[in-house]
């Protein structure tokens, strides 16, 4: 028996009754595809662009969609709940992690930089996570290598979910977010524009639309250099590059200025109502280069919301740091 329940956004989801999973699983993903204005991205009346409003997750973020895939993977191994799920994180997949851990009655431990926004720390705080702060100049990689010290020194405590190499990752995205993405453009997708961090969602969802349609063009976003202010994303030259990322899937990559992606965010904001986080803003910043023609339909991943930022008060006004 189906079980049809509200999500307070006025969106339906269909909950199996006695199913084993949490509610709260349930309602991850099925994010809505928004229209923009095509003048707040173009200058000149061109293509379609729609924002992917990853921020209506459960959890806030994109990064629900992973969460979940990588947690019924360790429960499906035997791995969970006996043992604490370990990982690194810049911030929003912990937060994934700690409220659907929290929701089975998983234990979650994450080692996040210290410089995380006082949101994401709070949130953690709220949902139990054990937390280990790493070194902010160490970036997220500081992050992975205090994870991988921890899972050698305790693997009877331990599962680490290594979100970075993890196939889950990828797949949540191949099996939810690029089939979703289809069905909302009526297969009429022509470019998806995507930050990279773990790369899962432009792996996953990329690998999947290039079945659909080998035409659609895939755009990764980076940081334009190794100290940025872009939570999330990742300049692949000078990190540790993901297992899961294949060099050869994107069709192009835009490198972004940590300040052109801040005033995208607050030009939108004021512009359409809607307050997207840094990584969007990079997004928005790579979308307007793209010259893409009126025919197009681009697709923009919008990972989280600029609630997310809010104790940043400085960036928000546009103060020069
Ligand atoms: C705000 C934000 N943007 C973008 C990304 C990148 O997504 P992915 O890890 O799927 O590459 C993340 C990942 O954590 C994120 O938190």
């Amino acid at each position: 028996m189906k079980t049809t329940v509200e999500d307070g956004r006025g969106r339906k989801r269909t909950l199996a009754a006695g199913s084993a999973e949490p509610a709260l699983w349930g309602l991850v993903g099925n994010t809505p595809l928004i229209p923009l204005p095509s003048s707040t991205v173009f200058d000149r009346p061109l293509p379609s662009v729609f924002l992917k409003a990853e921020w209506l997750n459960p959890g806030g973020s994109v990064k629900d969609r992973p969460a979940l895939f990588i947690l019924r993977d360790g429960i499906a191994r035997g791995e969970l709940p006996a043992k604490r799920l370990l990982d690194a994180s810049s911030g929003n997949t912990a937060i994934a992690y700690a409220m659907l851990g929290a929701a089975a009655g998983i234990g979650v431990t994450v080692c996040v930089p210290a410089n995380a926004s006082v949101e994401r720390k709070a949130l953690l705080e709220a949902y139990g996570a054990e937390v280990v702060f790493t070194d902010p100049l160490d970036g997220s990689d500081g992050a992975i290598r205090r994870a991988r010290q921890l899972a050698a020194a305790q693997p009877e405590r331990y599962w680490y979910a290594d979100q970075y190499n993890h196939p889950a990752n990828p797949r949540a995205h191949y099996l939810t977010t690029a089939d979703e993405l289809w069905r909302q453009t009526a297969g009429r997708v022509t470019h998806l524009v995507a930050g990279l961090g773990t790369t899962g969602t432009l792996m996953g969802t990329g690998r999947r639309l290039k079945e659909r349609n080998p035409a659609v063009q895939l755009v990764a976003v980076q940081p334009d250099g190794p100290f940025h202010g872009l939570e999330g994303l990742k300049h692949l030259a000078s990190a540790i590059v993901p297992g899961i990322y294949d060099p050869v899937l994107p069709d192009r990559t835009e490198f972004v200025a940590t300040e052109d992606a801040e005033e995208e965010v607050r030009r939108l904001a004021k512009q359409t109502g809607l307050f997207v986080g840094w990584s969007t803003g990079a997004a928005l910043v790579a979308a307007e280069r793209l010259g893409a023609p009126s025919s197009a339909l681009v697709v923009i991943i919008a990972p989280d919301s600029g609630d997310r930022y809010l104790s940043e008060q400085g960036r928000l006004a546009g103060e020069r740091r």
